[in-house]
């Protein structure tokens, strides 16, 4: 997809950027694979006796592995929450965003990004021109953990296989990580959000960008000008004519 205007390559630690694209060198996506088997990473286990036809669509095995969710008993945080919140959007989106987890607005409503950062969230896309409908919004796990606090790892690692198999089944080109923990979970689990944010990352075909939660604006709007720059690059990228204009 991203379109490469006069080829720039260069070479940074283990980071190889092309044209602004940090590409992950085969070391760094090694490392990121054991990271997996070390933490208790199962990949989801399907019912056999229930195969997905091939020619299903992408809406039903979305619809499908949103059933699977909705009766997850994996870790605590179910019993703790009101309703999981699967995500929410255009099952065939280019764009993806990945926040940490329902707060209580989203727990009592059942949709991902509803509450005040939800709404800032909302103002943002507006500004640059996405249509919330048009793409799809998720977190990384689907029950509120209880006082809003941030999910524990053990929780991360037991929520991880829907995500992923959301990112499977949408298949976006793009995935928006809000926050620190979304970055840590998709892109790097040693990232620092403030160093990330800004610059595309490459696995495989799919590109992942960091921006700060729509939370930390509410915090701190200082921080707003930066979430600006980005969603400037990510409108650029979702333009492209690779992309099929997916933004406008
Ligand atoms: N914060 C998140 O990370 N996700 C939501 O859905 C709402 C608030």
């Amino acid at each position: 997809m991203c379109r490469t205007k006069g080829y720039h390559r260069s070479i940074r630690g283990e980071t190889i950027i092309i044209n602004g694209v940090r590409l992950m060198s085969e070391d760094r996506q090694q490392s990121l694979i054991e990271l997996m088997s070390e933490t208790n990473f199962t990949p989801f286990q399907r019912d056999n006796s229930k195969p997905i036809p091939e020619e299903i669509d992408t809406e039903k095995k979305l619809a499908r592995l949103k059933e699977d969710a909705l009766s997850c008993t994996r870790c605590a945080l179910r019993k703790g929450c009101r309703q999981v919140v699967f995500g929410e959007g255009n099952p065939n989106a280019h764009l993806m965003m990945v926040g940490e987890g329902p707060g209580s607005d989203e727990d009592r409503l059942g949709m991902p990004f509803v509450g005040r950062a939800g709404q800032l969230l909302d103002r943002i896309l507006e500004a640059a021109q996405i249509k919330r409908q048009e793409i799809y919004i998720t977190n990384v796990v689907k029950c509120r953990p209880t006082g809003n606090r941030l999910p524990l790892q053990p929780e991360v690692d037991s929520c991880l296989c829907f995500l992923q198999e959301q990112i499977k089944i949408i298949n976006p080109e793009i995935v928006i990580c809000l926050g620190a923990l979304a970055t840590r979970t998709l892109i790097d689990k040693d990232a620092s959000i403030t160093r990330s944010r800004g610059n595309w990352y490459k696995f495989g075909t799919r590109l992942y960008m960091a921006t700060f939660h729509p939370a930390a604006l509410l915090r701190d709007p200082g921080k707003k000008k930066y979430v600006w720059e980005d969603f400037k690059q990510i409108v650029k990228v979702c333009n492209s004519d690779d992309n099929g204009g997916q933004g406008q």
